[in-house]
């Protein structure tokens, strides 16, 4: 695995990688602190394709001012150890001034969209997700992108941008992976004490208790949030920001529950935790 810092040599790479006759490049987008659930996404481009790049990179466009950037994990080592286990072929790793010089005025936005759940409680949040992806997809031009589940709304933006702005490559979407108790997969559960990660199968548990009352016939939205938020409201040190019963590619609000997206957000502690369930 080779590491690139800068676009120009990132840019050689991919070149090179044409040249030498791979047929499908594959792109991961991350921001590091690696876990299993980045590691299915780096899993599944290298089943696909016959090359695979991933890029750490703390995009601080996206980071509120009142958000982690600066205490954002970014345990390097190992997260190129991990990539270097994956067998990929490269690690792009910019640093902010490469990614973004200074006096852009440039950005990518997808209205309206960008505005509904983790939009409205982060404002700018996915102007700066859709930016920083149409700068990766340009640096490393590859046929299919890797993005989780977890994000729900990050993965309808970014298959709108990818729609309205022609890029010339597939987005695919991997399952949400979970710990044993149910915890999707995270970054930031590294700022959870125990009794907060405790707290944090909260989450999960209201998606769960959603999907057994769908699974009863219930149908309705009211109805199906009003049991998520009585889950949540068990859980003393969870405060919710939103749950929300939506269209999986426009994310309009629906107030009936078939082929739906449940997506939460909420607080433990000083940690922003999201999840989600597509309904059937
Ligand atoms: P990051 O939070 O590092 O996540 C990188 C990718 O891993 C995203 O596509 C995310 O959905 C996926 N992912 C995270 N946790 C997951 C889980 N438990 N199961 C499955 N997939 C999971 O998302 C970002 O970075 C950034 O916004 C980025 C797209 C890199 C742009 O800066």
């Amino acid at each position: 695995m080779n590491i690139y810092r800068t676009i120009d040599e990132m840019r050689a790479a991919v070149k090179a990688a044409r040249g030498a006759g791979r047929h499908r490049l594959g792109l991961v987008p991350t921001m590091g602190a690696l876990h299993g659930g980045h590691l299915s996404l780096v899993r599944a481009a290298r089943a696909e394709c016959d090359w695979v790049a991933a890029s750490i990179f703390v995009n601080p466009l996206q980071f509120g001012p009142t958000e982690d950037l600066a205490r954002y994990p970014r345990p390097f080592e190992r997260d190129r150890e991990l990539l270097e286990a994956e067998q990929i072929d490269a690690l792009f790793a910019p640093s902010a001034e490469e990614m973004y010089p200074g006096n852009e005025a440039a950005y990518v936005e997808v209205r309206d969209m960008s505005e509904r759940l983790d939009g409205r409680s982060r404002p700018g949040h996915f102007r700066g997700v859709t930016t920083v992806v149409a700068k990766l997809f340009h640096i490393i031009p590859a046929d299919r992108a890797y993005f989780g589940q977890k994000d729900a709304a990050q993965v309808a933006i970014i298959r709108r941008m990818a729609r309205d702005l022609n890029f010339d490559v597939e987005i695919r979407v991997c399952p949400i992976v979970r710990e044993a108790d149910g915890v999707a997969m995270s970054s930031r559960n590294a700022y959870l004490n125990p009794e907060q990660r405790k707290a944090a199968t909260a989450l999960y548990r209201a998606l769960a208790r959603v999907q057994r009352a769908r699974d009863l016939g219930e149908q309705n939205s009211a109805a199906l949030l009003a049991a998520a938020k009585s889950v949540l409201a068990e859980e003393p040190l969870v405060k919710i920001d939103y749950v929300e019963i939506v269209h999986p590619e426009t994310l309009e609000p629906l107030d009936h529950a078939r082929g739906a997206l449940i997506a939460v957000a909420a607080w433990v502690g000083e940690t922003r935790l999201i999840d989600n369930l597509l309904l059937a």
